[in-house]
């Protein structure tokens, strides 16, 4: 899909397929001039329809005897409410709609009424990713017809830096789908290594795999213990992106990678959905979907690392019993009173080897807890941190990605749920507060003086349903909002 503009107006636009969004209230000069492309009457189809430009509200036309051969209207809502990610979801709404052959899209959109560049930007992303469809695993698919080409129409010159934003951002998030997407028979720990390597390979990224050996040489004990009751190899990926002339700033990406999480000896069962938990490595695909666009952007300033401990928590005669106690390599003992608690354990090592760095700032992302889908359903990923500015900026980062987060705290008394007898500490504390403690229970292989942030990405890692930018499946989350902040980082 290629992303162009051109000045010319409604009216002199050529193209057989046209989606034109529409501001409450202000409808009806767009609506005259549509008549004269049409020579016919839309205002009265549109009452009939009762449209009234709600926003993402659609409204579509088909025409035999016009060189326009579709069109679709899209609400953006009130004029005093228009925003970004309402711009965003609009798109979504009237792309879906208005696609369904190869020909160019013409795209009219009230563009002054919005930051251009910002607009342009969200526009192209959620144009491209909301018709991503992965067919990757079928015999004869059946694909959809998408337009080759995309122009916005009536706006100026698109800027190669948007066009280089959006390719970076949209490789990544799709790459990001088709990891989670693909099932734990398909990416195993190996394959996922191999697929960093390639990755760094085609981005000029350093890539470092460490296998059991080295991982045991490290101390690595949490990893380890969650990878015995497979049979397939841990892999532990740290891939580095390091810029042209000087490092200002050091940054650590850190995802969990669980290729599946079966739970373990505390098995999933009923309505655990173990069927899914292939989506496990849904941080893991985030960070590397990030690489891959930093690696494609190129900030300047910024070193990045991005850190992966992936393996499978499966059950064998080698998998941890529920009650082990292992040590991690920051030297801590974990009494594992939960095996399905497994994602904390990965996560430990690859923080204490991520602190090792000496990052000036940390973030990891993890499908860690269900509880915090309880709390805050599929929409939204929680945000723990240790540091208020951090939260300030991945929240602005993530608004301004159209991806969404909400803090959490870090209550430090509920650490008192996770006192074991004969540990430093347990793996689990109660069900209640349960995303709490697991984001108290990471704090504990933070280095105190780096400032630290973890995003649970449980619910918002897999769509049930087509919603905004996002199809049906993997979403992808996290790497737009990764890219933004690192973007970020490098001009602060
Ligand atoms: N991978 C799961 C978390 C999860 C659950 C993600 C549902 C997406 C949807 C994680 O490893 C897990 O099993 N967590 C347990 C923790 C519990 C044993 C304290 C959970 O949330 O049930
Ligand atoms: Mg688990
Ligand atoms: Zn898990």
């Amino acid at each position: 899909m290629e992303f162009s503009n051109t000045s010319s107006t409604l009216l002199d636009w050529s193209g057989s397929v046209l989606l034109v969004g529409l501001v409450k209230g202000q409808v009806q000069d767009v609506i005259d001039q549509l008549e004269k492309l049409l020579d016919g009457s839309l205002k009265q189809e549109l009452d009939r329809l009762k449209f009234t430009a709600e926003s993402s509200e659609t409204a579509s036309f088909r025409f035999l005897n016009s060189s326009l051969k579709k069109l679709v209207l899209v609400g953006l809502g009130n004029p005093e409410e228009l925003s970004i990610n309402e711009l965003r979801k609009a798109t979504a709404a009237g792309v879906r709609e208005a696609i369904d052959s190869d020909e160019k899209l013409g795209i009219f959109f009230p563009w002054d009424q919005y930051e251009r560049e910002q607009a342009l930007k969200a526009v192209s992303e959620t144009a491209k990713l909301c018709v991503f469809k992965d067919l990757r695993f079928q015999s004869a698919p059946e694909t959809k017809a998408k337009p080759k080409k995309i122009e916005f129409i009536g706006t100026q010159e698109l800027s190669t830096s948007t066009l280089e934003y959006v390719h970076a951002s949209c490789a990544g998030v799709e790459l990001a789908r088709e990891l989670v997407g693909a099932p734990a028979n398909k990416l195993t720990p190996s394959e996922l290594a191999r697929k960093a390597g390639e990755i760094a390979k085609e981005n000029n990224l350093e890539c470092l795999v460490l296998e059991r050996n080295n991982c045991r040489d490290l101390g690595m004990g949490a990893y380890l213990a969650v990878s015995q009751g497979s049979d397939l190899e841990p892999k532990f990926i740290h891939l580095t992106y390091r810029p042209n002339g000087a490092v200002h700033k050091k940054l650590a990406l850190v995802g969990k990678g669980l290729t599946f999480d079966s739970g373990g000896y505390n098995l999933k069962v009923g309505a655990s959905q173990i069927e899914l938990m292939k989506f496990d490595m849904g941080g893991s695909a985030a960070v590397l979907g990030a690489a891959m666009g930093i690696g494609k952007m190129k900030p300047l300033g910024v070193e990045v690392h991005f850190i992966v401990a992936a393996c499978e928590n499966m059950v064998n005669g080698s998998a941890i019993h529920p009650g082990d106690i292992v040590q991690a390599s920051n030297g801590k003992t974990i009494e594992i009173n939960n095996t399905d608690a497994e994602g904390r354990l990965t996560l430990a090592d690859a923080l204490v080897y991520a602190c090792k760095l000496q990052p000036d700032k940390v973030i990891d992302l993890a499908t860690l807890t269900g509880a915090c889908v309880i709390a805050l359903g599929e929409e939204i990923a929680g945000l723990w941190t240790n540091n208020d500015e951090l939260a300030r900026d991945l929240e602005s980062a993530s608004n301004e990605a159209g991806e969404n987060l909400w803090r959490m705290p870090l209550r430090k008394s509920y650490k008192d749920g996770l006192k074991s007898l004969l540990a430093d500490l347990k793996n689990t504390g109660p069900r209640a507060g349960g995303s709490i403690t697991a984001a108290l229970f990471l704090n504990e292989f933070v280095d105190e003086s780096i400032p630290w942030a973890h995003l649970d990405i449980a619910g918002t890692v897999w769509a049930e349903k087509d919603r905004g930018i996002d199809p049906a499946g993997a979403t992808g989350y996290g790497v737009r909002t990764l890219l933004n902040w690192v973007l970020r980082e490098s001009k602060k």
